[in-house]
């Protein structure tokens, strides 16, 4: 039987795969997923319910309604100050996981590199991989989390043409690191004139608790991608929608890898995600949820340094990055196991998210402040036993 040779290369998601690892163990308090614990607003339910009750059952336009590309549009336009065509320049997707997959894949042919600052998100490089090319990383970990214009310049002198694409995550999971509009000014300097389009993964870009998120759309409107969706900003995770914006020319090859894959999102989704978009009561619920996410946050952090963890200060997403005490077994995997097991507080180790990720934890904090405060005191006892 034949199979994709490709397929050897990749393995299941280490995030997933950790989370059900230790998912039996009795009485665990899992920080693992990056799963809002908050419900879907009213409204936006209602949107989704008034359509499937309008007999809104048919196949929608493949690059999604008209109503959703619309309300993206203008959501880019209030919040980050982006200009896109919503006929030409936006494609509906299912989730930005569909928008992760139909970007590489549009862009990547066999050989080509994709840079990735790590630790990552794990979703990227199995992707680049399926599609022929290879994940290039570079280290980030001395560096802020961040990915530099001189890191960037090297790449583009070390890998010339072979560079197609760079990743660029922010907020980022599993750090909560994002940039100044000034950072990614300079690393969009580095970047103009060259082939290289920018994959912006913006889908926390809504929760951002220390100054305003700036996309690097902004500087290299002609070459950036990005990517967002209501996932987080809404905590509609299981709808699935998320959409993907760009340059007229990038945008139809999305559009096509779109099409061949799903067709379109589904109706009573994309009418909820409109609303969710597209009104004031929409914008009030995400500053309603990223009020409570700070909160949980500064709780956090503070309470881990307190324990010994250093931590890079979290700008925003909804995650902590905190590096294991010294004095304590400093391998993450084998840490979190025993933290798992012993302690019942199930995090993910940072190697699950690549080079750069060894030694720390991450932990998730959207969670109740409830479960937060249990997760803390449970831990202090697992490293002082
Ligand atoms: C950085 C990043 N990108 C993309 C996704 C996927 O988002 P969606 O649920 O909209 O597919 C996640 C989900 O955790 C994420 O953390």
């Amino acid at each position: 039987m034949s199979l994709n040779e490709r397929l050897t290369q990749i393995q299941p998601n280490a995030i997933r795969a950790f989370d059900a690892q230790i998912s039996d163990v009795a009485d665990i308090l899992k920080l693992t997923l990056g799963e809002p614990d908050i419900n879907v607003p009213t409204h936006i339910k209602q949107a989704a319910i008034d359509s499937i009750l309008a007999d809104d059952s048919h196949y929608a336009p493949a690059a999604g309604t008209q109503a959703l590309r619309e309300a993206a549009v203008h959501f880019l336009a209030d919040r980050y100050n982006l200009q896109y065509d919503a006929d030409s320049q936006v494609i509906v997707t299912l989730g930005a996981t569909e928008g992760i997959y139909d970007t590489i894949t549009a862009v990547v042919n066999p050989g080509d590199r994709v840079l990735i600052p790590a630790p990552n998100f794990p979703l990227y490089d199995p992707t680049v991989v399926l599609a022929g090319g290879v994940p290039t990383y570079v280290d980030t970990s001395a560096t802020d989390f961040l990915l530099t214009p001189d890191q960037l310049q090297d790449a583009i002198d070390t890998y010339g043409d072979q560079l197609v694409a760079v990743v660029l995550n922010y907020p980022s999971n599993p750090t909560g690191a994002t940039y100044t509009s000034e950072q990614l000014s300079a690393l969009a300097d580095v970047l103009r004139g060259t082939d290289i389009t920018v994959i912006a993964d913006e889908i926390y870009s809504e929760l951002v608790y220390d100054g305003q998120h700036t996309s690097i759309a902004q500087y290299l409107p002609d070459q950036t991608l990005v990517l967002n969706g209501v996932s987080k900003s809404h905590a509609m995770t299981g709808y699935r929608i998320g959409f993907v914006v760009g340059p007229t020319k990038l945008i139809r090859a999305v559009g096509l890898i779109h099409q061949f894959a799903v067709t379109s999102a589904s109706n009573p989704a994309m009418a909820g995600a409109a609303e969710a978009l597209g009104t004031e009561a929409g914008r009030q619920d995400t500053l309603a949820m990223k009020a409570e996410y700070a909160a949980r946050r500064d709780y956090l952090v503070k309470a881990l340094r307190e324990l010994g963890f250093a931590i890079p200060q979290p700008a925003g997403a909804f995650y902590v990055f905190a590096q294991i005490p010294d004095g304590l077994a400093q391998d993450d995997v084998a840490f979190s196991l025993a933290l798992a097991q012993e302690g019942k507080v199930a995090v993910i180790p940072g190697s699950a998210f690549g080079i750069g990720g060894a030694g720390y934890i991450r932990l998730s904090y959207a969670a109740s402040l409830v479960d937060l405060q249990t997760a803390v005191a449970r831990i202090a006892a697992f490293i002082t036993d």
